[in-house]
C-alpha cells in the first residue's frame, strides 16, 4: 500500500522522525528525510538503502527558515516532487521554567520550530498535493497539546497551536481528498529531554523507574494513519506509556503517583 509512495519527514535525524523513516522504509516507501544535522541523515539514508532497498533523499533543512524550506521544496528533483505523505514531526522544548523566569530567545526557537515551522513546511508542500488530488499530512502533536502542566507554558502553547491547525486544516481542505491526522504522544524516550534541559544526566534520570514509550511506538501509529483506505481519515491518536496516568502524572516504581513530572 505504501510501496513507492513518497514520504517527506521533518526531524528525521533522531527519535520519532528517525523511527518513522525506518517504519515507512520497511513498507517500501521512498523517503525524503530532513533535519538540520545532515551527517546523521546521510548515515540513516545509507542504512535504509542497504536494509530495505529503497530510494532515500537526505536533505538539510531548518524548518525555522521559510526561505530555505521553499528553496528545498522547489528544487526537489522531478522524481521526488510528488510528495504523498508529509510527516510534520520536527519539534523541541527548551526548559521547564515558569514563564516569569523563561528566556524569550528560547521561546522564539520553540514557537518558530513547533508552530511556525510546521505551518511553513505545510504551506510549501500542500499546494502540489491539492493540484494532484492526493496527499496526507500527519502532524506530531503531544499530550501537551491537550493539557497544561507545570513549566509547560510555551511548549504547551505550541502544541495546542498544532492541534488547532490540524483541526482547521481539515476544514480548509473540505472537498479535497487530502487527509489530515495528528498523533499525540505521551512521554517518549528520545533526545527530547536532553535538548529541553541541555543536561544528559537530568534527562536520563527523568526516565528512571517507569517505562516510557519508544519512538517506534509512535512510528507505528503514524503508519497506522497512513495505511488506511482513502475514505478513512484517522483524525487523532493519543498514546500514553502505561505508567503515565495523565499528561502531568507518571507512576514510578516504588513511588506514589507524582503530578508535575516535568519540573
Ligand atoms: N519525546 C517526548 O516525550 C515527546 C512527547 C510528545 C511529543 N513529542 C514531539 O515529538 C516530536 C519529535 O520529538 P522527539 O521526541 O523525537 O525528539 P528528538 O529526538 O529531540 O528529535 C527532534 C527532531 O527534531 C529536529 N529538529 C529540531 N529543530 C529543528 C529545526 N529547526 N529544523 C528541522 N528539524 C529540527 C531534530 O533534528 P536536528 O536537530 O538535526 O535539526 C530532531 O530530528 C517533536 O515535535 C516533539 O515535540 C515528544
Amino acid at each position: 500500500m505504501l510501496k513507492n509512495k513518497i514520504v517527506f519527514i521533518t526531524g528525521a535525524s533522531s527519535g520519532m522522525g528517525k523511527a518513522c523513516a525506518e517504519a515507512f522504509a520497511a513498507l517500501g516507501a521512498r523517503l525524503i528525510i530532513t533535519a538540520r544535522r545532515l551527517d546523521r541523515l546521510t548515515e540513516l539514508a545509507e542504512n535504509l538503502r542497504t536494509h530495505h532497498a529503497i530510494d532515500v533523499l537526505p536533505l538539510a533543512l531548518d524548518i525555522q527558515d521559510n526561505i530555505m524550506i521553499n528553496q528545498v521544496v522547489d528544487s526537489l528533483p522531478a522524481s521526488w516532487k510528488t510528495i504523498d505523505i508529509l510527516v510534520n514531526n520536527a519539534g523541541l522544548a527548551h526548559d521547564t521554567k515558569p514563564l516569569q523566569e523563561g528566556s524569550p530567545t528560547d521561546w522564539d526557537t520553540v514557537i518558530d520550530t513547533n508552530f511556525k515551522g510546521l505551518l511553513y513546511v505545510t504551506r510549501a508542500i500542500l499546494p502540489s498535493m491539492i493540484a494532484r488530488g492526493a496527499g496526507h499530512i500527519i502532524n506530531i502533536g503531544s499530550t501537551a497539546g491537550r493539557a497544561y502542566y507545570a513549566g509547560g507554558n510555551v511548549y504547551c502553547a505550541t502544541k495546542h497551536a498544532v492541534k488547532a491547525i490540524t483541526h482547521c486544516l481539515r476544514i480548509d481542505l473540505a472537498g479535497t481528498p487530502i487527509r489530515v491526522s495528528e498523533v499525540d504522544p505521551g512521554i517518549t524516550r528520545s533526545e527530547f529531554n536532553e535538548v529541553r534541559w541541555q543536561d544528559k544526566a537530568r534527562a536520563d534520570a527523568f526516565y528512571e523507574g517507569f517505562t516510557p514509550l519508544a519512538p517506534e511506538d509512535i512510528a507505528r501509529s503514524v503508519v497506522f494513519c497512513a495505511i488506511q483506505p482513502a475514505h478513512v481519515n484517522i483524525a487523532e491518536i493519543m498514546l500514553f506509556p502505561t505508567d503515565q496516568n495523565a499528561p502531568s502524572m507518571v507512576t514510578r516504581k516504588g513511588e506514589m503517583p507524582e503530578a508535575g513530572v516535568l519540573r
